[in-house]
């Protein structure tokens, strides 16, 4: 029997869910996005334009177009409640309702959780909501400190001292915000991305991917939404081991049953953001969607029907038999315009390469008359796929080069020297 799915958000991630729905062949695609994204409007019968955080409109297209159910993407429509209110008109969602969102929209809720109920791997912190007491915290803190804004910041919120800051400066930047945020230790060590599904009980786990959050190669410059990502063949990394991964899972298994014993279950995608520690793995953050560019590289290997994966979640029946992933490595690397994310360049044409053995994902990207045109953020992307991570690193790095106009990306995402860079890094730390 077909369905009418409604996928909301236009970006990469998006682009990787809609592919994903489509290869069903029960899916019927409709899409909202505030901008066209070529890439989701081409697999869609019917698209919207709109900001997916102005519920009402997006409600009655899904009413409109007879949506039977809907993927969310971004985590802003999560919390503009757009998980609540299309189930109110009868649209189950892939994706948590306001209440289970708060474990992304509100970091201090996600520690308050995390140390009310005694789970594993949340570091020490405090949380302010005025300017003095935390300016008094980090003048007599002794060590660095992570500073997070308390709301949604798109990633890009977060300072470290002894990274971006120094005390001073972590003064200034704490009384701009207004006082109001998340101090905690800073965690020395590597970071990983565990997604999994989540059907408000059952948990079932994706593999682990590596993000790159610097804009330029060797992780200098500053953070970005994430400028790729990669995978392993047997769904770990070298440098997680596989008691770290099962501690970490431990931890994410930890969370839904305390969310759903709350009262709130959480259904949709988890995202655990770790930083592998000397300690072990500690949670710098939960999502309450799919990482971008995680979902690619995770979404790129799935063998099963996302669709069902969907129906199972909403219906609170998932199991670890509804979720497979080919046994192969991934590299995803994303091209940006140049000077992005502080300058970027918009309205640049962008020339394509032929790049047959990779997946190509767009992203922030117009198409006007048949060619593509930057605009401020993240242009698009490209999936390999190989038995190595060596193999897929190639096909993204040759359809990356390919691509003609002023647009970058990492050249080193996914090479075995920044993988060894990663795994000398651990064994320092332990
Ligand atoms: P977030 O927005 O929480 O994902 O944070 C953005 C980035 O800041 C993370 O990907 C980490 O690289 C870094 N970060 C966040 N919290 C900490 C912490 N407690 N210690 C060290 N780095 C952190
Ligand atoms: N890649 C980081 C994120 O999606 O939050």
């Amino acid at each position: 029997m077909t369905m009418k799915v409604l996928v909301v958000g236009g970006g990469g991630r998006e682009h990787a869910i809609a592919r994903a729905l489509s290869l069903s062949g029960e899916v019927i695609l409709l899409s909202v996005m505030a901008r066209r994204n070529p890439g989701i409007a081409s697999l869609s019968s019917a698209v919207l334009i709109e900001k997916e955080v102005n519920i009402r409109p997006v409600l009655e297209f899904a009413n409109s177009h007879g949506a039977d159910y809907a993927v969310i993407g971004p985590e802003a429509p999560l919390e503009a409640g757009i998980v609540d209110r299309l189930e109110e008109k009868g649209i189950p969602c892939m994706g948590p309702p306001l209440k289970a969102a708060l474990l992304e929209t509100d970091k201090a809720f996600c520690r308050e959780m995390m140390q009310r109920h005694g789970i594993a791997g949340c570091p020490h912190y405090r949380t302010f909501y005025n300017p003095d007491d935390a300016i008094r915290f980090i003048r007599n803190f002794e060590g660095d400190l992570a500073i997070k804004p308390i709301g949604l910041t798109g990633g890009k919120g977060v300072r470290i001292m002894g990274e971006h800051l120094d005390r001073e400066g972590a003064v200034s930047y704490v009384r701009s915000l207004g006082g109001k945020v998340v101090l905690e230790e800073r965690l020395i060590g590597e970071e990983f991305t565990f997604q999994a599904f989540v059907d408000g009980k059952h948990i079932v786990p994706m593999p682990l991917v590596q993000d790159h959050k610097r804009a330029f190669e060797g992780d200098q410059g500053p953070n970005t939404g994430g400028m790729g990502a990669y995978s392993m063949p047997d769904h770990s990394l070298p440098f997680v081991t596989a008691s770290d991964r099962t501690k970490a899972f431990e931890i994410m298994k930890e969370v839904v049953k305390v969310m759903e014993e709350g009262g709130t279950p959480y259904r949709g995608v988890l995202y655990g953001q770790f930083m592998n520690t000397a300690r072990g793995p500690m949670v710098i953050e939960f999502n309450a969607r799919f990482g971008d560019p995680e979902a690619m590289n995770v979404l790129s290997l799935l063998e099963s029907d996302l669709s069902r994966i969907m129906t199972r979640i909403v219906s609170g029946s998932l199991s670890g038999n509804d979720v497979k992933f080919a046994e192969k490595a991934t590299v995803c690397k994303y091209l940006v315009p140049e000077g992005y994310p502080d300058a970027p360049r918009t309205g640049e044409p962008v020339t394509l390469g032929d790049t047959p053995d990779t997946l190509l994902y767009y992203a922030n990207v117009e198409e006007r008359g048949g060619t593509l045109y930057t605009q401020g953020s993240r242009t698009l992307a490209f999936v390999g796929i190989g038995d190595t991570l060596e193999a897929a690193e190639q096909s993204a790095e040759n359809a990356a080069r390919s691509v003609k106009g002023r647009v970058r990306y990492r050249s080193d995402i996914g090479t075995a020297a920044l993988l060894k860079k990663r795994i000398s890094h651990m064994k320092e730390l332990r």
